[in-house]
This record gives C-alpha cells, structure tokens and sequence, in this order.
C-alpha cells in the first residue's frame, strides 16, 4: 500500500509518499519563511494563501519522482489538525479532491501523532513502550506511549510552546525568524554564564511546562543592556540553556515516574543540537535509548503525515473516527484519537 502524505498546518508546504514494503519513498518541502520573515512571525492568512499555491505543483512534482515512478497511491493522508485552520483547510481539501479523483480513500492525520512516530522512519526506530517529548511551535507533551495509538500525556505548557518561545526571544533580540535555529546559531559564540535565566517550574511537582515568563525575563535582562552581537549572543545562550536544562529535568521526571526505557525527542525544537546531546546525556545515565528523527524529518514534514497515514490505511491501527467527514481540527488534543 503507498499512501500520499500532506502537511499545511502550519508554515511548511510538505507531501511524501510512504510505501508500505519499500518505506519513505520520498518526501518534498518548500518552506515559507521568506513570506514570514518581514514580520517576525507566521501570518496565518499569507500561510494559506502560499499553500494554495505551492500545494500542487508540489505534489505533481512528487509524484513524477523516479522513487515513484508515477504510481497512483492508495490512500491520501492529510494533517487535519491541530494548527492553523485557513492552512489546514488547503491540505484537507486538495487531499480530498485528489482522493475522490483517484477514487481512493482520504484520512485525516493528527499532526502531533505523525511528529511523534516521525523516528519509526529511521533505520533503527524505538519499540513500544516509550516516552516522547514533542516540542514544536505550537506545543510542549510529555506523552506516555503504551503502543502505537496509545496515547497519555503527562504534561503539556500552560502557555508558550518551547518553540514559540525561543521565535519570541528571537524577535525580542533582533535574530529573525524563525527564531529556533536563530538563537542556536547565536549561542554557539555566547559567553557561558554572564546572564542566568530560571528554568521555569521545575522546583515544583509536576510535569507542565511554562515558557512565557522566560520570555519576560529575557525583555527585562535586554532592556538593560545594549543590544551588540555580543550580549545578544551571551543571552541567547542563556536562554537556550535554560529551555534545554527545563525540558531535560521534566524528562527525567518522566522516566523515572513511568519507568519506561525509551525516549523520543521529535518536534521543530528537537532539531535543537544542545537538547539533543543534553538529552542523550542524560537519559543514558538511567538506562534509557533515545531515539530522535533526523532533523529534517524532526521539523514539519509530509513523511511523518504519510507514515501515520498508512498505519491507520492499511489497517495496523483502527481507522479514524472521523474518517471520510473532511473536516478539520484546528485545536486537537492527542488523546481524542
Ligand atoms: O514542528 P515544527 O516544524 O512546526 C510546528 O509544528 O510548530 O516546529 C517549529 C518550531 C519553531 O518554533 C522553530 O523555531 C523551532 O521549531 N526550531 C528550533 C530549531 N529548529 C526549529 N528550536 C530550537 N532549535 C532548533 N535548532
Ligand atoms: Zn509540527
């Protein structure tokens, strides 16, 4: 079975095709971040509107490849959620019209779901029972995973996702958009401990997150100095050590409350090379695997819809509830599926 997977939840246009014998035939991206660059941020309206027009010749493009030699998928997977819904709305529609014309079945997809299956992709991908971290721009899990489709969190952000947080410190000191891989950048020449930041909630119990006031905290620590490549580089790295020791202390927390031996790390943030090192640190001192995608596939990305489309396809996973009703979802939680 070979499905076609499409992803627009948010500022990536990405399709793939997933084969069931032969795995990730290949997967297409085109970003947007040149259409959101000039406002520091995703402008929903402009991410729909670039969909509409990158969407097809995108798919047209994918479908020619050699690694598919022009064969008609089986099935169409599509994210229907959680995200932005003029976005969402561009990949349910296309992937349903493609579906009807090719008179083949079209599933909505979790997005969260494909992130955190996005390292079964890998050549060595983690069993189950595991522990995912799923870090992204617009969320912050701690998801207990019995089995694949088993999902329970254990702790989500009360407010800012850890990706949001690090685009908001971005625009906060001038480094751009998107702000992830921008402060990365600017930390590799920081001064280690010239600027200390809390890592926010973890004198408490508990596994919630919350990233909003570390964002506060780098406005009062900027607006006291002058902002010259230095300092900024000096607080980036503060406030990405920060964020990263926060993530590591609540997975450990996890593990040790669940016992599980394994760990995913997937998401936009998870391409973070200090988390993923820190992490793997870490957790290898208790005993456990970590298992991450590679970066690319770490980031948004169609393999993982077109991945988690086939499972519930081909029939390994129960078919969504909501199939064949076309709808999206632009609030979700995981464990509604
Ligand atoms: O998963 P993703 O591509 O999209 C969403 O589902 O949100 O995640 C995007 C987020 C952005 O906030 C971006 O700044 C962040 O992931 N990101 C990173 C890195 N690469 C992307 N954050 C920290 N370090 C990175 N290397
Ligand atoms: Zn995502």
């Amino acid at each position: 079975m070979r499905v076609l997977g499409i992803e627009t939840s948010c500022d990536d246009t990405a399709a793939a095709i997933y084969d069931g014998d032969a795995g990730l035939l290949e997967h297409r991206l085109a970003t947007q971040i040149q259409v959101h660059q000039p406002f520091g941020g995703v402008v929903p309206e402009l991410a729909a509107r670039d969909h509409i027009k990158t969407l097809l010749p995108l798919i047209d493009h994918l479908l020619e490849a050699p690694a598919n030699g022009g064969i008609k998928p089986d099935a169409v997977a599509y994210t229907a959620g959680p995200g932005l819904a003029g976005a969402l709305l561009v990949g349910a529609s296309v992937g349903a019209g493609l579906a009807e014309a090719w008179g083949v079945p079209a599933l909505g997809v979790h997005h969260m779901e494909g992130h955190l299956l996005a390292p079964m992709l890998e050549p060595d991908p983690p069993a189950t029972p595991l522990l995912a971290l799923l870090v992204s721009g617009g969320h912050t899990l701690l998801v207990d995973v019995e089995a694949v489709g088993a999902y329970r969190i254990l702790g989500q952000s009360l407010d800012d996702a850890a990706g949001e947080a690090f685009d908001k410190t971005a625009k906060l000191l001038g480094l751009g958009f998107p702000g992830g891989p921008a402060i990365a950048r600017a930390a590799l020449n920081g001064r280690p401990g010239r600027f200390s930041l809390p890592r926010p909630m973890t004198n408490r119990a508990g596994l919630e997150f919350s990233f909003s006031g570390l964002k506060t905290q780098v406005r009062h620590t900027a607006g006291q100095h002058r902002l010259e490549p230095q300092t900024v580089a000096d607080i980036a790295l503060a406030f990405e050590v920060a964020v990263v020791e926060t993530l590591v202390i609540k997975c450990l927390r996890a593990l040790r409350q669940t016992g599980r031996k394994r760990l995913v790390i997937s998401g936009g943030v998870g391409a973070n090379a200090r988390l993923r090192e820190q992490l793997r640190c870490a957790a290898g001192d208790l005993g456990v695997e970590v298992f991450y995608p590679r970066p690319e596939l770490c980031t948004d990305n169609g393999a993982m819809i077109a991945y988690a489309g086939y499972l519930r396809a081909s029939g390994i996973l129960p078919p969504p509830p909501w199939d064949g009703t076309f709808e999206v979802r632009p609030r979700w939680s995981l464990e509604e599926i």
